[in-house]
């Protein structure tokens, strides 16, 4: 689609895209991130040494390669073998890797409630799931969260990466606007700004949760 004019406001619905893929492929994986990320927590600290290991693989092996090459990978190794379009391998991918960084958030949020926590409910008599339910987990979320948001933040901007495989997000909506129009910096600076009200908005409404959960 050519534009005759090169003002940035004749492109705002190139914008507005960008930032609904940007803002849809964020939401979309932390939320199966939070799903696969409590799986793997609860894995990584259960019992069963073998969903101990494939947990802490799973997250080690994640969290030490770029989500560059596991989506690259996702995208065009598996490509191989089926046919996943780009949006949804992008999808795929950010929630992959998402969750290998949320079974850290929960494990921690977890870990950080002192054991005398554990050790005085399961005195009490109250089992093992009721105290994890009960005792444990409504003090562990007032830690994991925050930390959940943080994510959230975090997605925005490393979802970035899926631009690299023709998902139609932010960054790629710049790039066809610079082509579109020859001007190298204003589009970006106009990502720049997008980018940051977006991830600014979010952490401002998370701090306004945060204060009303610490208040009750
Ligand atoms: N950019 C880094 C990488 O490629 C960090 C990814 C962060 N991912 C996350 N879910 N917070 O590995």
């Amino acid at each position: 689609e050519v534009k005759a004019s090169n003002s940035m406001w004749a492109y705002k619905d190139f914008f507005i895209a960008g930032v609904g893929y940007t803002l849809l492929i964020s939401a979309i994986s932390v939320f199966f991130g939070f799903l696969l990320g409590a799986i793997l927590a609860f894995m990584r600290l259960g019992h069963n040494q073998i969903a101990r290991s494939v947990a802490t693989a799973y997250v080690e092996f994640i969290r030490g390669t770029p989500l560059m090459v596991q989506l690259l990978f996702i995208y065009f190794g598996l490509g191989v073998v089926v046919n996943i379009p780009a949006l949804l391998s992008g999808i795929i991918a950010v929630s992959l890797n998402s969750a290998a960084y949320v079974a850290e958030v929960i494990r921690s949020g977890i870990n950080s409630i002192a054991v005398g926590q554990t050790e005085a409910s399961r005195s009490l008599g109250l089992s093992r799931t009721a105290t994890m339910r009960y005792v444990i987990m409504p003090q562990a979320m007032k830690n994991i969260w925050p930390a959940l948001g943080n994510e959230f933040v975090s997605l925005i901007k490393e979802s970035s990466i899926v631009s690299v495989i023709g998902v139609k997000d932010l960054i790629y909506q710049s790039r066809v606007v610079q082509a579109d129009t020859y001007r190298g910096v204003m589009p970006l600076v106009i990502t720049m700004i997008l980018y940051f009200i977006i991830t600014f908005g979010l952490s401002s409404l998370m701090k306004v949760f945060e204060r009303k959960m610490n208040h009750d």
